[in-house]
C-alpha cells in the first residue's frame, strides 16, 4: 500500500507485519503510533510502539481490533520516553492485559511507572549489546538505540532488523504534516518542531551519528510525529539536522543580538497592520509608545519601526504576537499566525509555543504559505 494514498482513518500496513495505528493525522500536530506483530515457532509477540495519549485510545481500540481481533492481544509495549503524548494509553493497556510489558530505558520508566504501577517492566539496559532475539522467528531482532536528550535524558529509539524500520520517537517528528510520507514540504514542519522541544544540536548530531552508524542502514525513519521518512530524503533530512540550531543554540545565539527578531517582528507587524482595522491597529501599535499602557518593551523610530527589543527577547516578541493575536478575529489570526510561522522559520527563530498549541490552526494555510 502507498503511504502517500493511505485511508488514515484504518490501520495503514507500512511493511509486513507492521501497521501504523496512529491519530490526529489531520492536527497539526498527529500522533504516530506503531503496531509490530512477530508470530512463529507457536509464539506471538504483538507490540504497541509508543502508544499515545489517553485522547486517542478510542482510536487506537478501533484501528488495532481491525488488525489483531482484539487489544487485549497486545502484549508487548516499547516507550521512546515519558511525555504524555507517548505514554498515556500505557496504564489501561497494562489493565486490559496483566501480563502485558513494556521495554524502555530506566530513565524513562521510573516517571511512567509513577502512572502504570502495576504494569510489567524489562529496561532495556538489561540486554546484552541492547539487542534482544524474539522467540517467534530467528530473524526477529530488535535492537535499542539511546538517543540522550534527544529530547529527554532517557529517550530511545527501537530498531526492527527486519523490515529495517528505525522507530525515532520524538527525534526526527514534525508538524503540520499532510498524508504518511514525509516528502520535502514537511522539512519546515520537522525544523520548527526540533527547534522547539530538542535541547542542542550536539544532542542531535550525536543521534545523528548512530543512524548513520547502523548496519544494514534503515529503509524508513518512523517518527512518533508527522511523516514517514524514506528513500533520498532520510540521508538528506539527517544531514539538514547535523546543522540545523535548535533550542539552547538558538536562546545563546540570541544573546544581545536581536537583529533577526527585530526584522522578524517588523514583518510581523506589517502584516498586522495590514489585515486588522486602522482604528485597531493604532490602538494596539500604541502600546509600542514609552507611556502607552502596554510597557515600553520594544523602541520604534517615528516611521513606526522597531529598532531595539527591551528585556528577554524571546518573550518581549511573543508577548507581542499574543496581543496582537487578541485583536483580530478568526480568519485574521490565521492569516497572521501563518506570517509568523514563516517568519520565524525564515529568520532561523524557534517558533513560538503558541503556533503549537493551536491544534485547530488551518495546517493547510500554514503549509501553503511555509
Ligand atoms: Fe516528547
Ligand atoms: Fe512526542
Amino acid at each position: 500500500m502507498s503511504l502517500t494514498t493511505a485511508d488514515l482513518d484504518q490501520p495503514v500496513e507500512i511493511s509486513n507485519d507492521i501497521f501504523w495505528v496512529g491519530s490526529g493525522s489531520k492536527a497539526f500536530l498527529s500522533r504516530n503510533c506503531y503496531l509490530r506483530i512477530f508470530k512463529g515457532g507457536g509464539n506471538v509477540a504483538n507490540m504497541l510502539i509508543d502508544p499515545g495519549p489517553a485522547s486517542d485510545l478510542d482510536d487506537l481500540i478501533t484501528k488495532v481490533t481491525k488488525v489483531l481481533g482484539d487489544i487485549t492481544k497486545v502484549n508487548l509495549i516499547f516507550i521512546n520516553h515519558q511525555d504524555p503524548d507517548v505514554v498515556g494509553n500505557v496504564p489501561y493497556l497494562g489493565k486490559i492485559n496483566p501480563r502485558l510489558t513494556v521495554l524502555a530505558s530506566e530513565d524513562t520508566w521510573r516517571l511512567v511507572s509513577l502512572n502504570s504501577p502495576k504494569v510489567g517492566f524489562k529496561a532495556i539496559e538489561r540486554f546484552k549489546n541492547l539487542r534482544i532475539s524474539l522467540n517467534t522467528q530467528q530473524y526477529h531482532r530488535l535492537q535499542f538505540i539511546p538517543t540522550p536528550f534527544c529530547h529527554f535524558r532517557g529517550a530511545c529509539m527501537l530498531y526492527d532488523l527486519e523490515s529495517r524500520i528505525l522507530f525515532t520517537g520524538d527525534f526526527m517528528g514534525g508538524i503540520a504534516a499532510t498524508g504518511l510520507e514525509a516528502t520535502e514540504a514537511n522539512w519546515a514542519g520537522i525544523k520548527a518542531f526540533h527547534q522547539l522541544y530538542m535541547p542542542s544540536n550536539e544532542a542531535i548530531r550525536k543521534a545523528v551519528q548512530k543512524i548513520r552508524e547502523l548496519d544494514p542502514p534503515p529503509l524508513m525513519l518512523a517518527p512518533q510525529h508527522g511523516g514517514i521518512i524514506q528513500g533520498a530524503l532520510i540521508d538528506e533530512f539527517l544531514s539538514r539536522m547535523e546543522e540545523l540550531p535548535v533550542g539552547l543554540d538558538i536562546i545563546s545565539s540570541l544573546e544581545g543580538k536581536f537583529s533577526l527578531l527585530i526584522a522578524s517582528l517588523n514583518e510581523i507587524i506589517g502584516t498586522f497592520k495590514e489585515i486588522s482595522d486602522e482604528q485597531t491597529a493604532r490602538r494596539v501599535l500604541a502600546y509600542f509608545e514609552p507611556d502607552g499602557s502596554y510597557p515600553a518593551l520594544v523602541a520604534m523610530s517615528q516611521d513606526g519601526t522597531v529598532t531595539d527589543i527591551k528585556g528577554d527577547p524571546l518573550e518581549v516578541v511573543e508577548a507581542l504576537i499574543k496581543v496582537f493575536l487578541r485583536h483580530v478575529d478568526a480568519e485574521q489570526q490565521n492569516i497572521l499566525k501563518a506570517k509568523i510561522s514563516r517568519s520565524l522559520l525564515e529568520h532561523n527563530l524557534p517558533p513560538f509555543d503558541l503556533l503549537l498549541a493551536q491544534d485547530d490552526v488551518a495546517s493547510d494555510i500554514l503549509l501553503e504559505d511555509l
